[in-house]
């Protein structure tokens, strides 16, 4: 599990390459793993109208979804400023949480890159009590 999720981690830092964010400057790379065992990556993608923006998690979920995958294992995200390392982690925003727990469940591994390695959370310990399909079906 280690080495998996070192690869997990440094994907999400690489992933910041593609990154779009002429606006904010953050730059943030996300890897999500599929239970298939296939990585799928994402980047924030900011719009000049800028309710637009799309957070590099969702993107990746949204990328993954989109060619089949419907179960994951573990997401790992790196975001600093365009042209930084990352330095200080930073937790998925409220929407990412809720769009990923509509695919994932409590006991997703969720990474948070740190400038030595990553913080390691459950998604369960960042949306408890959340919003989901068991309270409409
Ligand atoms: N952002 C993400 O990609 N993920 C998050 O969880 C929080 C914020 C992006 C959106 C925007 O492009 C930039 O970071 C600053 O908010």
């Amino acid at each position: 599990m280690k080495n998996l999720y070192d690869n997990l981690a440094l994907a999400a830092k690489e992933a910041r390459a593609h990154a779009y964010s002429p606006y904010s400057g953050y730059t943030v790379g996300a890897a999500l793993l599929a239970k298939s065992g296939k990585i799928y990556l994402g980047s924030n993608i900011e719009n000049a109208s800028y309710s637009l923006t799309m957070c590099a998690e969702r993107t990746a979920i949204y990328k993954a979804v989109s060619e089949g995958e419907k179960e994951f294992s573990a997401i790992a995200i790196a975001g600093a400023k365009s042209g930084e390392e990352v330095s200080s982690p930073f937790a998925p925003c409220g929407s990412c949480r809720q769009v990923l727990s509509e695919f994932c469940s409590p006991e997703t591994a969720v990474l948070v890159v740190t400038d030595s390695g990553y913080d390691l959370y459950t998604l369960g310990e960042l949306l408890p009590a959340g919003f989901g399909k068991k309270d409409l079906l």
